[in-house]
């Protein structure tokens, strides 16, 4: 069933796109403004995808943009799907079965997390290098249908080594300081209270966000290769006020995001 409305897409999308992609980049808090750096050839709003999910909120459509960053064919989400809006997991990563039934073999995901590590501080770039998850429902769960992948899909390296020394390399070279770090991604849409980023640091996180997991999980699990980041927008281990408020994440993004474009950028160019 799913297979057949993944062809169904791929088809209409086919038919309207001149170069079929080889890079996905899902434009998360502090990416928004790659959509500069690609030489635009096609937009579809998601409206107009067939069996793509709509987005719930009026006016607030999300679309898929084609075209090339250098020489490379890229494709970008403009905006995703979370599971707090109350899309179910088949819903949230629907894209990522697209994008490899397009011909896309790397992804590249960015967020905003909050920080959980000491060392960390408000508008950082986490290179994600591993994960923990703790949303309530796994997007693998029922049927496998081998066309798509495994049924028990190996995790021990989601967050290819080999892209994360590649951007450690850019970002150093551009004199842009990044960290590197655990996400636990869960579903939200609360914040987490102080005993709850507590716990989620003992666990071994460094960042936390509401998304991305899902998304990695389905593309590992369609054999895509895949590079993520964070930008820590808020700490929640701070002793102090911890209060966290929505526009707060989007303003510390909004200032890390040219840093993590750049390099984002610089890493399709050299892969
Ligand atoms: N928790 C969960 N999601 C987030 C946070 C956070 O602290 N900051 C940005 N997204």
């Amino acid at each position: 069933m799913i297979f057949e409305k993944i062809q169904e897409t791929v088809a209409f999308i086919s038919s309207k796109v001149t170069t079929l992609p080889k890079y996905a980049v899902i434009l998360g808090s502090g990416l928004g403004g790659l959509t500069k750096a690609i030489q635009v050839e096609h937009e579809l709003p998601y409206s107009e995808i067939p069996n793509f999910p709509q987005s719930t909120v009026e006016g607030h459509d999300g679309k898929l943009i084609f075209g090339t960053i250098g020489d490379k064919p890229v494709m970008m989400m403009a905006g995703r799907f979370h599971y707090y809006e109350g899309y179910n997991m088949q819903e949230v990563t629907f894209p990522m079965r697209v994008m490899k039934a397009l011909g896309v073999d790397t992804m590249i995901v960015s967020n905003a997390a909050g920080g959980m590590n000491k060392d960390f501080r408000i508008g950082d770039i986490m290179f994600i290098r591993d994960h923990i998850n703790l949303f309530p429902e796994h997007p693998l769960r029922g049927k496998n249908d081998e066309r798509l992948g495994v049924r028990f899909p190996d995790m021990s390296e989601p967050y290819n080594l080999a892209l994360l020394d590649k951007a450690h390399a850019i970002a150093r070279d551009a004199g842009i300081d990044v960290k590197e770090g655990v996400y636990v991604g869960l579903q939200g849409p609360t914040f987490e209270t102080r005993a709850e980023y507590k716990w989620l640091h003992v666990i071994g996180g460094d960042a936390v966000g509401m998304s991305t997991v899902p998304e990695v999980i389905v593309a590992i699990h369609s054999g895509m290769t895949v590079f993520a980041a964070s930008i820590i927008t808020d700490l929640g281990i701070r002793e102090e006020q911890n209060t966290i408020t929505h526009e707060e994440v989007l303003a510390a993004a909004n200032e890390a995001a040219p840093k993590l474009e750049k390099i984002v950028s610089e890493l399709i160019k050299s892969i």
